[in-house]
């Protein structure tokens, strides 16, 4: 069966970006010009999705209103003489539908993900992490390859995967190759934060999956763990376990997942995408050279 729809679950608390994400979702943040959930649509609308449900929460209505068609705000830009700006909202028009639903408790992904099933049924999906970009400008097409391989392989998992330094492996959950960890490769198990020394690879899960129904079959059986949530990992590990198969689709060459969900990866992105800004990219980068080549002592917190 085609996959056609994505689910993004956006109904976190996002508690590790206080008190900025305090009455705003951390999804609708800025990374240079656009808030990250519209970098995460138009990924996936690339990569073939037609129809998209977002799993959303408490405060969470900035993002229903960002997708809706705004014709005051066109006719606004009309009357005034700013047609120029009217492209900025062209994505407005994207070819997606889009379906709501409320995770009216907040007991984690793996919750948000079972939120889905009463709309998603028995097809195949894909999940979206709503606050993680993949590759510069979203312009991964990580997505498509890995629905590419879940059809053609009948996997019942396909789960993007990010190669990290060895420093930062004990913050991820990690992929446990079945035999050699090639561009595809088949998982024999997935370790969430394993301790130094036990690192069975540097391949650490990158915010965007591939599953068959089965998955909410798991995540009914998933107990709660750590905090009282529901953890999507266990439930992944299950499948493995009842021996079905799960992939693994290592991000291309020099993309990267952009992590909005705590500062020091949100000022990284925030940055990267603003250097890259074709209008403002240029004097952005003279102005922090000018910044970085400050003496020490002039600079206000070093
Ligand atoms: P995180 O794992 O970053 O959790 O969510 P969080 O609760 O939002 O943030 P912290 O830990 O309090 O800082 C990853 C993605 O899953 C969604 C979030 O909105 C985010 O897009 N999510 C998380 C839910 O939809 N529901 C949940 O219960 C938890």
């Amino acid at each position: 069966m085609a996959v056609d729809v994505a689910v993004v679950p956006v109904a976190g608390r996002g508690t590790r970006l206080l008190p900025l994400a305090k009455c705003q979702p951390k999804e609708m943040l800025p990374v240079g010009r656009k808030p990250v959930v519209q970098y995460v649509v138009e990924e996936l609308a690339r990569c073939g999705v037609g129809r998209l449900l977002f799993i959303t929460g408490p405060g969470k209505t900035a993002i229903e209103n960002h997708f809706d068609i705004d014709e005051t705000l066109i006719a606004h830009l009309r009357e005034t003489g700013k047609e120029e700006l009217l492209a900025e909202l062209a994505f407005e028009r994207a070819d997606i539908e889009y379906f709501f639903t409320r995770q009216r408790r907040q007991l984690g992904l793996g919750h948000a993900v079972l939120c889905a099933k009463p709309m998603v049924g028995q097809q195949p999906f894909v999940v979206a992490l709503g606050d993680s970009i993949i590759g510069l400008h979203a312009q991964s097409r990580v997505v498509r390859v890995m629905i590419d391989q879940f059809e053609e392989t009948g996997a019942d998992a396909v789960i993007a995967l990010e190669e990290v330094p060895d420093e930062d492996v004990v913050r991820y959950g990690i992929a446990v190759p079945r035999g050699g960890a090639a561009e595809v490769f088949e998982l024999a198990d997935l370790v969430e934060k394993p301790a130094v020394g036990e690192v069975p690879s540097n391949l650490a899960i990158a915010a965007r999956y591939v599953f068959s129904p089965r998955i909410f079959h798991c995540l009914e059986q998933t107990p709660p763990g750590k905090g009282g949530e529901i953890q999507l990992t266990d439930a992944i590990r299950m499948l493995i376990q009842q021996g079905r198969k799960v992939l693994g689709v290592r991000l291309a060459p020099g993309q990267m997942r952009f992590d909005i969900g705590n500062f020091q990866s949100y000022f990284q992105a925030f940055v990267e995408f603003a250097l890259a800004d074709p209008q403002y990219g240029e004097a952005l980068r003279a102005h922090v050279a000018e910044l970085l080549a400050r003496p020490a002592e002039d600079r206000p917190c070093s």
